[in-house]
């Protein structure tokens, strides 16, 4: 995993251990020993069953929701570069999310982070807890918060890091001592999202389950929707593959085909996104009309030390307050010429959006206060554009905001 630029070579991480993460991506669950064809590139294996050679003996394959030629190679490519065993694709992050919970029984208690993807924090209040689930939130950036949480039904312990949108980190390996201290057996997930597994391998770290929003840098080019759940733990696997089949949440083939070709640029798009994000972020930091950027490549970020221990690098994604009120934030955003107004993030190209308005209005505006989710509060999901057109248009949006400079 060797790294292209100064600044992430200050990232230590879990660099080392691994085999070369450009290899494995490109090549591991890819063999066109597989295919009769010998097909370097996998093909998109669109039928729904496979024949039989008598009943119940068959090659491998028997109907396509709960195994498909296609959905494997990507399964084994994301197991590989996670360190982990195995891995289930899903059709979405929060079926990735709801199959993982579904391990759960009624009154079962999980305990989440309080500041996470608008979407999981809507799961888990009006679907899981709708259900018989015991669900709190907890500050897990203070581990003496977590161990506070946990009870004795707790099952469940579900971390974000960086938070959306927030970026606070998480001290991955602290909290799942802790969490396993206190109980084995109790399954510590980190939603990976944000860092893609180039730059956090957070079962490395002593997570029990690593699940993505694939739909974000793992595809990585803004044209698929998926989930990804890597995971080593057999009994957990097991659980898992079944879930997958039984409920059925699984991603078409073509959908599989295209994020196991995103895999393969992963390691170039992720360093990219770092160079791109850091020049970002510090043209934002010396500008008098934004309050305070939030990058967790920044030495100004509250956690940066963390951050540099225990990832890689840093994603394309910063958060930062522009000085004034909802119409200087608005007036930014609508500005943008190069930047897209979009949710999501992770893609080649650059996104901007309002948490409070657009990806977090359904958190309740109580919670999104106490996050600091206000309105000047602004989410940049920083892509592969030139460095040079990236800070340009940025300039450009906050003249347009502020045309007298403050
Ligand atoms: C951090 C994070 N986790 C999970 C999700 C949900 O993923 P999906 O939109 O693929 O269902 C998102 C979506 O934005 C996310 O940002």
């Amino acid at each position: 995993m060797a790294s292209m630029n100064n600044e992430s070579d200050l990232f230590t991480g879990f660099r080392t251990g691994f085999k070369s993460f450009a290899t494995e991506a490109i090549h591991v669950g890819q063999e066109p020993e597989q295919w009769k064809s010998m097909a370097v590139v996998p093909p998109i294996s669109l039928s729904t069953t496979f024949k039989q050679y008598g009943p119940g003996k068959h090659a491998g394959f028997e109907y396509s929701r709960s195994g498909n030629p296609t959905r494997n190679c990507l399964e084994k490519a994301v197991a590989a570069l996670d360190g982990a065993k195995y891995c289930l694709a899903l059709a979405s992050g929060l079926a990735a999310t709801m199959t993982i919970t579904h391990m759960l029984k009624a009154g079962d208690g999980v305990v989440c982070m309080d500041d996470v993807y608008g979407g999981t924090n809507r799961y888990f209040q009006r679907i899981a807890a709708e259900v018989g689930l015991e669900v709190s939130f907890a500050d897990c950036t203070k581990p003496q918060l977590l161990k506070a949480a946990l009870k004795p039904n707790t099952k469940l312990v579900w971390i974000e890091t960086p938070t959306n949108p927030t970026m606070k980190v998480v001290d991955i390996k602290t909290c799942a001592d802790l969490v396993h201290q206190h109980n084995k057996d109790i399954v510590v997930v980190v939603d990976n999202t944000f860092m893609s597994a180039y730059f956090q391998r957070p079962l490395a770290l002593g997570a029990d389950i690593c699940m993505y929003s694939a739909t974000k840098y793992m595809n990585g080019h803004s044209d698929v929707v998926m989930g990804l759940v890597s995971v080593s733990r057999d009994d957990l696997y097991e659980r898992l593959k079944f879930l997958q089949n039984a409920l059925g949440a699984v991603p078409s083939p073509f959908d599989c085909f295209l994020c196991n070709r995103g895999l393969k640029t992963l390691h170039l798009r992720m360093e990219q996104h770092f160079k791109n994000a850091m020049a970002a972020a510090k043209f934002l930091e010396a500008d008098p009309r934004v309050d305070r950027v939030i990058f967790p490549g920044l030495p100004s970020h509250p956690q940066h030390e963390l951050m540099k221990r225990q990832c890689t690098g840093c994603p394309g994604m910063i958060t930062f307050y522009i000085k004034g009120k909802l119409e200087h934030a608005t007036a930014f955003l609508s500005n943008l010429k190069l930047f897209a107004i979009a949710e999501s993030l992770g893609g080649y190209e650059s996104l901007a959006e309002h948490p409070a308005i657009m990806t977090h209005a359904s958190v309740p505006e109580k919670e999104r206060n106490v996050l600091g989710i206000s309105d000047t509060l602004i989410r940049l999901s920083v892509g592969l554009e030139d460095e040079a057109d990236i800070i340009e248009d940025l300039d450009q949006a906050l003249n347009a905001a502020h045309p007298k400079k403050v």
